[in-house]
């Protein structure tokens, strides 16, 4: 059975050399010979896979424990010969003329009123990462690796993630979606939660379609949630955000973690002449989704929709091209 390394003793010779530095090079060198790629400490912590797993816990808490100690070990030698800059005195008092004060950009704005509003409902914010497995963005929402609906998000995937099993690989998300099953996971029902977020694809930009763009999602599951709170909860919304004139229409859709689905398009009468204009996709959350996540779909219901904050900042603000949101033009941007 392989040894469990001996972190305490790594620990105490690591200490007793860093006490006997006398130079700052020398706690660098000590830094690099224990926590480096190679380090003494490194190794140690690399070698914690080959144990037996009932062992591994306990390990792994001394070696994390030992790390940390060093680290700080590492930072109070440091500190003994580094001098500390005198800090150089500002008058706050001073006038600023030929200076504006900044502001947020559109998209923010847009994001902090959606969680106000969604906050009043009951709603509060997660966040997910960026950079997704296949798992959660695709499979788990009904999505297998070679089901056509992936190919209405057409991906950029990490290079060297491609394993032979689908959902190994890793991409930067293709929406905000996976964080539906990260939260169910985690979470037990009821639940009301919103995710702002970034999302990716590979997508041929235009004026209302970017590589990059925002998302936010939303999933209610609770015992007797319908289509009938789905279409409340978005049109209050959207009346809260573009005015009370602003009207919903929802169109039947398809998507594979929800049934029924549909899009959503929005008009508010001062934007573009009350054209109708896509705003997301939602229904409700298909019950093999809630099985899948250990919820049991004879109890809850829950509904689910992504929305564009950035077609939102394009209704309130009157923004022509998405793209103008995503450019660092200071132009643009001193307009809002
Ligand atoms: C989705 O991404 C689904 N995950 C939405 C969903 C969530 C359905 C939960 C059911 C349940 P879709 O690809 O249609 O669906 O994108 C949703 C919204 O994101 C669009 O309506 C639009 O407002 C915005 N959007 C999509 N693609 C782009 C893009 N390239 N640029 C800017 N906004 C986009």
């Amino acid at each position: 059975m392989p040894a469990q390394p001996a972190f305490e003793k790594i620990l105490a010779e690591a200490s007793s050399r860093l006490g006997a530095a006398s130079r700052l090079a020398e706690v660098e060198e000590l830094r690099i010979r224990y926590l480096g790629r190679k380090g003494v400490l490194t190794e140690a912590l690399r070698s914690l896979k080959t144990l037996p797993p009932a062992q591994r816990r306990a390990a792994g808490q001394a070696g994390n424990a030992a790390k940390q100690a060093l680290e700080g070990q590492l930072f109070a030698a440091a500190a003994r010969f580094t001098t500390p800059q005198p800090v150089r005195s500002v008058d706050v008092t001073v006038p600023l003329h030929d200076h504006q004060p900044g502001h947020l950009h559109p998209i923010s704005l847009v994001l902090a009123e959606l969680e106000e509003i969604f906050g009043s409902l009951g709603f509060s914010v997660v966040e997910g990462p960026e950079v997704e497995d296949a798992w959660h963005n695709f499979e788990a929402l009904n999505m297998g690796s070679d089901h056509p609906a992936r190919d209405m998000q057409d991906t950029f995937y990490v290079k060297g993630s491609d394993r032979p099993k689908g959902e190994f690989r890793i991409l930067p998300r293709t929406h905000t979606s996976g964080v539906q099953i990260r939260t169910m996971e985690t979470e037990e029902p009821p639940l009301r939660i919103i995710v702002p977020g970034r999302v990716y694809r590979n997508e041929a930009e235009d004026a209302t379609h970017g590589a990059v763009f925002h998302q936010l999602e939303g999933l209610m599951v609770d015992q007797a949630t319908s289509f009938a709170d789905l279409k409340g909860i978005l049109l209050t919304m959207a009346q809260r955000l573009l005015g009370a004139d602003t009207k919903l229409r929802f169109r039947p859709s398809f998507f594979p973690y929800t049934e029924p689905s549909a899009e959503i398009d929005m008009s508010a009468p001062n934007v573009r002449d009350g054209a109708w204009i896509e705003l997301g996709g939602a229904g409700m959350v298909h019950p093999d989704v809630l099985e899948r996540v250990g919820y049991d779909p004879d109890v809850f219901q829950g509904f689910a929709f992504g929305i564009g904050p950035g077609r939102l900042a394009m209704l309130k603000y009157g923004i022509q091209d998405l793209r103008e949101l995503y450019k660092p033009d200071i132009r643009i941007m001193e307009q809002f």
